[in-house]
Parts: C-alpha cells; structure tokens; sequence
C-alpha cells in the first residue's frame, strides 16, 4: 500500500452497516492502507476550549487525520443530513482556527443505506463541508449505496451481495488514483 487513508465511519453503531462498508472496501485495495478514526469518545466541540488545554481525544483525532495521505467518510444519513457525531468530528478537526487537519487531504465520501436514496442528503452536505475545509473531493464514481442491509454481508463482514462487491472495488481503485493525483500535483508544486 503506498496511500495511507483514514477512515472516518459516521456511525457509532454497534453492527454499523457502514463500518462493514468501510472495511470491506478496504480489504479491496491494494494501495490503500487504511484505519478507521474513531470518533465516539470525541467531546462535542467547544470554541471555550481554544487556546485552553486540548481534550486528549480532540488531539488524538486531529493527530490521526494529519498523519494520513487521504480521508475517506463513510457515513449514514441521518434526518436527510450528517449524523451529529460525524459533524462534531469534522468540527473538531477543523479547529483550532487556521489549524484544519483536513486542509488540503484528498477525500472521497461514501454513504450507505438500508433505504433507496443511498444517503444522497448527507453525501452533499458533507460535500459542501470538504470544500469549505479546502479537501480535493473525488467527484466520480460517485457512492451513494443504497439497500445495503446485513443480509449483504457474511459472518465475517465480507460482502456476499457481487455487485456491492464489484461496486467498492471499484470505488477503491478509483480513489487511489485519485489520492496518488492529488499527491503528485501536490509535490509538483511543492517549492
Ligand atoms: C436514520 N436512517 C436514515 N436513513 C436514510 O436513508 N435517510 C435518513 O434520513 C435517515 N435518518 C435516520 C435518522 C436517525 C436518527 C437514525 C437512527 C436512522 C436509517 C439509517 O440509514 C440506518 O439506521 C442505518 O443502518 C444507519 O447506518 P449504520 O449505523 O448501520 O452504519
């Protein structure tokens, strides 16, 4: 693997149909070297606290994204929009002010559902949020799954449904390319 991506899974779900996405997804790729970034334990976002000593799950979350080549999200949609825990992250990690650790870090958004629409909702808002954050989003394929449910998965979070199999494959490969883009213009820039 030669990208090293964190994942932020927008589910605390115990079972969460979009860890087994995120993993599996993972498990595809072999220039993706990928870890999730917990976000549970992460105290809501409190602008009190800048410039005051930082909670340490704050520093370990904006350290963990920092340390990575690329971010991939993949998240549910809640109430048509981004679940609170993922939007408090994404809060945390873009402050202190000037001091985003997502500035600039290639993404790609992946939002998953038992529903039909995919999380279509949440897929852009959280969109709208990269670009603000300054993060080159791949634009296609885009990955708004719907109807995934635990009957796609086995015992092992392995994807017994083919075409969900074939899909994150594919989703895969199209985001290294994307990061290893992002990162040679970068470099090519590079004073
Ligand atoms: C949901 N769910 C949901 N699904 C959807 O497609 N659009 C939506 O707007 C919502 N809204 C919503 C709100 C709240 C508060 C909850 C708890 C759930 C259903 C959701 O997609 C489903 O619970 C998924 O299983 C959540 O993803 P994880 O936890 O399995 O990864």
């Amino acid at each position: 693997p030669n990208h090293k991506i964190a994942i932020v899974v927008g589910s605390i779900r115990t079972g969460s149909l979009n860890r087994k996405v995120a993993r599996a997804m993972c498990a595809h790729s072999d220039a993706l070297d990928c870890h999730i970034v917990e976000i549970a334990d992460l105290p809501m976002y409190d602008p009190n606290l800048d410039g005051a000593e930082q909670p340490e799950p704050w520093q370990r979350f904006r350290r963990e994204i920092a340390e990575a080549d690329g971010v991939l999200f993949v998240t549910p949609e809640y109430n048509r929009s981004i679940p609170g825990v993922l939007k408090n992250a994404i809060d945390v990690g873009s402050r202190p002010y000037g001091k985003s650790c997502f500035a600039k870090k290639p993404a790609a958004i992946v939002t998953a559902s038992p529903g039909a629409l995919g999380g279509f909702g949440c897929n852009h808002q959280l969109r709208q949020c990269c670009v603000f954050l300054d993060m080159p989003v791949m634009a296609q394929p885009e990955a708004y799954l719907g109807g995934v449910k635990d009957d796609k998965f086995g015992e092992d979070g392995s994807i017994t449904d083919p075409a969900l199999d074939k899909l994150l494959h594919s989703l895969g490969t199209a985001f290294a390319g994307w990061v290893g883009m992002i990162r040679a213009g970068r470099d090519a820039l590079a004073p």
